[in-house]
């Protein structure tokens, strides 16, 4: 052996032997089987994880520990700045907004939106946020809400970055999505698109799960990964290049969000907060939300599937329920507080366990689809960063406005009820612009040209024929 190969050996031995150590022998057990090519990435992938390994077994070990014991937190209810019809001051409001809009201009904002999730419940071959949306034109998810960040750059004057976050699962297609479609219109050097990391999955015996005889299994590592990503990725760098010290969070799959809203922003400001929830009114106590919620003395989301029934149903004096704040998973977060979490992730964002089904190969490389749950998968959540924050501003949004997520292919959550949603805002919209809509037609608004009931009237169309680009209308009543 010359001395480069007896140097690959080693390196190869030696990998070999901590997987083994670990208990993880069996991720080589194809190796005399597998061609070169295959050998050099299952070795790339190996030498990439084994640092991680041994914490990723024990995060593993904790995270299943978890599952199944019992919580005893004590939840307290939390204070918002609540919106007028519920008691609210208008007029704070109306200060958050000159506030907003002022941070905006100033260029201190930025967009983030996390679409690394594969969207398994839509079931959409393709990244969600190439999802057509468009109640009339079937435009997708990002352009969609592209349209919205040139609406904003338009009002505010100033161009607002737009950072998309993305998954070995979603990157290469959004990638070409966003090529393909000339970023929406958007200035490219606005867009800066980077992939969160990935984390293998285990079975019921911590060991690591193969996709391929060559290839450790790996799923996106949940949405909280997007707070890591933002530091390795270099996002956070080139944030604090543009002057950017304020991050808006949002998700792929929320059509109705109001991006970089400048009541929010400013109420954020105000309170000097390091990371903001936006919350919508729960009427329903099984709506499938997470709260927000003191939990311990710390302001935090309790998942839907820990609140206990009787939290779930507590109510006050009025009939309202007392844990009536749910989670849109809209947040602004402050640069230095991501950087702050970014750098102590381990502690402040623990790896969750789900039981999921995951396809494999067995020890023998022949091909597995359960039809039960056979496997750990682990994931962050973004939420798990709020105890952290020194400060938090949580801010009531009107749900119908505001958030209709696409989650599932049918039923609540779905696209067709994400398009009724919107068509309902834009009816608004014309309604305020004066503008007559028969029941029996579809409707969609450009919102780089209108974004807002303010901007429709403003415009000043005597009838929707005058904007037949920008409002556009066709037969129909179900989206
Ligand atoms: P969900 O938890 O709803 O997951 O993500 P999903 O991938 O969209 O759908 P399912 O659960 O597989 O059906 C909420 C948001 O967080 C993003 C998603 O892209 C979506 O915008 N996300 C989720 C990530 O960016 N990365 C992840 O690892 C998980």
């Amino acid at each position: 052996m010359t001395k480069p190969v007896r140097a690959i050996q080693a390196r190869i031995d030696q990998l070999r032997e901590r997987f083994a150590a670990l208990g993880q022998a069996h991720v080589f057990a194809a190796w005399d089987r597998l061609d070169t090519a295959d050998r050099q990435a299952l070795l790339d992938q190996a030498a990439g994880l084994e640092p991680h390994l041994e914490e990723l077994l024990k995060a593993e070990r904790d995270a299943v520990a978890a599952l199944s014991s019992a919580r005893s937190d004590v939840l307290e209810p939390v204070d918002a700045v609540v919106l007028p019809e519920h008691g609210g001051d208008p007029a704070r409001r109306e200060a958050g907004r000159t506030r907003g809009e002022a941070i905006q201009a100033e260029g201190r904002v930025a967009a983030f939106v996390v679409a690394g999730g594969q969207g398994t419940r839509l079931g959409y071959p393709g990244p969600k946020g190439g999802f057509p949306i468009g109640p009339v034109t079937d435009r997708c998810l990002f352009e969609l809400l592209g349209l919205k960040l040139r609406g904003l750059s338009r009002r505010s004057g100033c161009p607002i970055p737009w950072y998309v976050m993305t998954s070995e699962a979603t990157d290469a297609a959004t990638r070409a999505l966003f090529e393909k479609s000339a970023y929406f219109g958007l200035p490219p050097e606005d867009v800066f698109i980077f992939p969160q990391d990935m984390v293998p999955a285990f079975d019921f015996d911590s060991r690591l799960l193969m996709a391929t005889p060559g290839r450790i299994f790996e799923s996106p590592n949940g949405h909280g990964g997007s707070l890591t990503a933002l530091d390795s990725s270099g996002a956070l760098r080139d944030m604090e290049r543009r002057g950017v010290d304020t991050i808006f969070y949002y998700q792929v799959d929320n059509p109705l969000v109001k991006i970089a809203d400048p009541v929010y922003l400013g109420l954020h400001d105000e309170a000097r907060a390091e990371m903001s929830c936006k919350v919508i009114r729960k009427r329903d106590p099984d709506a499938k939300w997470g709260v927000v919620a003191r939990i311990n003395g710390r302001i935090g989301i309790v998942e839907y599937t820990e609140l206990d029934d009787e939290h779930r149903h507590l109510r006050d004096a009025d009939g309202e329920l007392v844990y009536w704040a749910g989670s849109p998973a809209i947040h602004i977060l402050s640069t230095d507080f991501v950087r702050r979490v970014a750098a102590n992730a381990s502690t402040i964002l623990p790896f969750h366990a789900s039981r999921k089904v995951v396809p494999h190969v067995d020890s023998d490389g022949r091909a597995v689809q359960p039809t039960e749950p056979n496997g750990i998968k682990l994931e962050r959540f973004v939420f798990d960063a709020l105890p952290a924050a020194e400060r938090v501003c949580i801010v009531e949004a009107s749900a119908p406005e505001e958030f209709s997520p696409v989650k599932n292919a049918e039923g609540p959550e779905s696209p067709a009820m994400a398009r009724c949603d919107l068509m309902a805002v834009y009816r608004r919209w014309l309604e305020a612009a004066g503008l007559e809509l028969p029941e029996d037609r579809l409707v969609e608004i450009d919102h780089s040209r209108i974004d807002g009931p303010e901007e429709a009237a403003a415009v000043g169309l005597k009838s929707l024929a005058e904007a037949s680009d920008f409002i556009r209308v066709a037969p129909g009543t179900r989206a």
